[in-house]
């Protein structure tokens, strides 16, 4: 399966799946890597991995319509069975989600419902003062960070626990639980029944 990834940071995530790719964990193939970013960190991993990647600037473009249209150009071009949404800090429009609908997958570090829509839920998590946080991997849906769960993970917060340390320990949660919810998809061991997302035989995680 081709699989685009879209980041606007450092690309842990987008590592890890290079990473579980490369152990075989994964049967796929990044085909395009695409920042919104020119500076983004993912685009150095993508192409040191010899993965194709683009920056795709908002800024060519006068409305959001034209920027997505430029996005699904690509993913048609490369033959992009599944996007994964790693740290791209852009709301994706309907537009765009129903063109792919059940094929984008989003991570959110928090357990959500909670600290939804949040461009920090790590800090806002720490601040509400939440005894448990975490993760969650699901499905994108026209409304932000409210699709379908596919995963999720808990991170327990300690009263040491600086809004570093908490990311720190989500991100680690992260790297294990995005390419295990990918192969999940991947495999086609996932079935939905309105909104609930049932496995096939979860495989063991960390
Ligand atoms: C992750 O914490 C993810 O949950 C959020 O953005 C961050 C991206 O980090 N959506 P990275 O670029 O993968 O390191």
């Amino acid at each position: 399966m081709n699989l685009a990834v879209f980041c606007s940071g450092k690309g842990t995530n987008l590592q890890a799946i290079i990473n579980a790719i490369r152990k075989g964990e994964i049967e796929a193939r990044i085909a395009l890597v695409i920042s919104d970013r020119k500076d983004a960190y993912a685009l150095r991993r993508a192409k040191d991995a010899g993965i194709k990647a683009v920056f795709v600037n908002p800024k060519d473009f006068s409305c959001k319509r034209d920027f997505e249209v430029r996005l699904i150009s690509y993913l048609k071009e490369e033959r992009v069975e599944l996007v994964v949404l790693a740290g791209f800090m852009r709301i994706l429009s309907p537009f765009f989600v129903r063109e792919y609908k059940h094929r984008i997958l989003n991570i959110h570090p928090s357990l959500l419902p909670a600290f939804k829509g949040s461009r920090n839920a790590v800090r806002d998590a720490l601040e509400y003062g939440v005894k448990i946080t975490g993760v969650t991997v699901h499905f994108v849906d026209e409304q932000v960070d409210n699709g379908p769960i596919i995963l999720q993970k808990a991170v327990e917060v300690s009263e040491e626990d600086s809004e570093e340390s908490l990311r720190e320990r989500i991100q680690q949660k992260e790297h294990l639980l995005y390419p295990l919810a990918i192969k999940l998809v991947v495999e086609g061991r996932i079935r939905m029944e309105g909104r609930r997302v049932r496995i096939d035989s979860l495989p063991c995680s960390g």
